[in-house]
């Protein structure tokens, strides 16, 4: 257990490296890496798509890249989600757009961040396209939250994303609620201190099925995100007694995680939608996924020695 703590210490302290993850980029997609992303170029992630729509399932995308600290880096990440929905128009694929607003410029200038996220609300209108806006760190979630809330104001093709994790959440959700907002409920992927998020998972299970609970009881669009069958199974016993339809809420899980249960909630008849992140910008991503599952490192030690 001990070493499991500090397995997931040490994948966090990586994905937060600038200099790990400016590393990465050089090496292209490495160490079992492509079991998460679907590819560095848009081209390659369109193909992925595709054939998960065959397979009955929905997508979101998500242009890989987070904690941009340069304006035209934040320019050039606003560009590349246009070019994503430029992307999913052309080839008429199914898929959404998530997009990280640290990526878009937030720790530079929230009002940068705020043109760019009004720039993509803006083509994704014209394309039909929904965007949701991931939530990030604790530290970002004030200015995550303010800005949705004003972006909600004028578009309705946009959500959000609530973490059962941290503490606030039951009030922020109560709040979001309000302004009927679609919600993907996530247990929450950070490292985050025991004075902003319960330490214990079981409390952390306990107030995700809390949440899914509330979100669905009113009326607003619930995402339930998670691969864990327990709380699968809770939403699933919550809509049949709820009568709740099968148009008011969706299932997603990520890219490469327990396609068995994808498969098995498609052929329930429920909406099933997959988080495709793709670019190279593919480190940080990578390591919040060994930081949630510590044994995934077997699977990379296997991968080394294919490179
Ligand atoms: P839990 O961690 O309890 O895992 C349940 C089971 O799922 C495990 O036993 C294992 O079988 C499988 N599993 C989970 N993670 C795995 C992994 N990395 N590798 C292999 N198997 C794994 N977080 C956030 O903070 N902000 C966000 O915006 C989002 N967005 C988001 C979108 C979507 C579509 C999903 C599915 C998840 C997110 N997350 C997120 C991540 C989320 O917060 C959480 O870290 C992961 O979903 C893992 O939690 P589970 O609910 O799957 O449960």
């Amino acid at each position: 257990m001990e070493m499991e703590q500090w397995m997931r210490k040490g994948f966090h302290r990586l994905a937060a490296s600038p200099s790990a993850n400016r590393m990465a980029r050089r090496w292209g997609l490495r160490f079992g890496a492509a079991r998460f992303v679907a590819g560095e170029t848009l081209e390659k992630a369109l193909e992925v798509v595709r054939d998960l729509n065959h397979r009955g399932l929905e997508v979101t995308l998500d242009h890989l890249g987070e904690s941009v600290s340069d304006a035209a880096e934040a320019a050039e990440a606003a560009r590349a989600c246009l070019d994503t929905l430029e992307g999913i128009e052309r080839t008429g694929v199914r898929s959404h757009l998530s997009v990280k607003l640290t990526q878009l410029g937030l720790d530079i200038d929230r009002s940068l961040a705020e043109k760019h996220v009004g720039q993509i609300l803006e083509r994704a209108g014209q394309a039909g396209t929904f965007v949701r806006i991931d939530m990030e760190d604790s530290a970002h979630l004030p200015a995550t939250l303010e800005l949705f809330r004003e972006m909600r104001r004028r578009y309705d093709h946009v959500g959000i994303v609530i973490q059962a994790y941290l503490y606030r959440s039951e009030q922020d959700l109560r709040e979001l609620e309000d302004l009927g907002a679609n919600v993907r409920l996530v247990k929450g992927a950070y490292r985050e201190p025991p004075s902003v998020a319960f330490p214990d998972k079981r409390d952390v299970d306990q107030n995700m099925k809390k949440l899914i609970d509330m979100h669905l009881q009113s009326g607003c669009y619930t995402a339930v995100a998670s691969h864990d069958p327990q709380i699968l199974r809770h939403t699933r016993e919550r809509v049949e007694q709820w009568g709740i339809p099968r148009d008011r809420f969706e299932f997603q899980m990520l890219y490469g995680i327990r396609p068995d249960l994808q498969r098995d909630l498609v052929e329930r008849g429920y909406r099933v939608r997959i988080y495709v992140p793709y670019g190279t910008d593919w480190f940080a991503y990578f390591m919040r996924r060994l930081a949630e599952r510590p044994a995934n490192v077997w699977f990379v030690l296997k991968n080394v020695g294919r490179h």
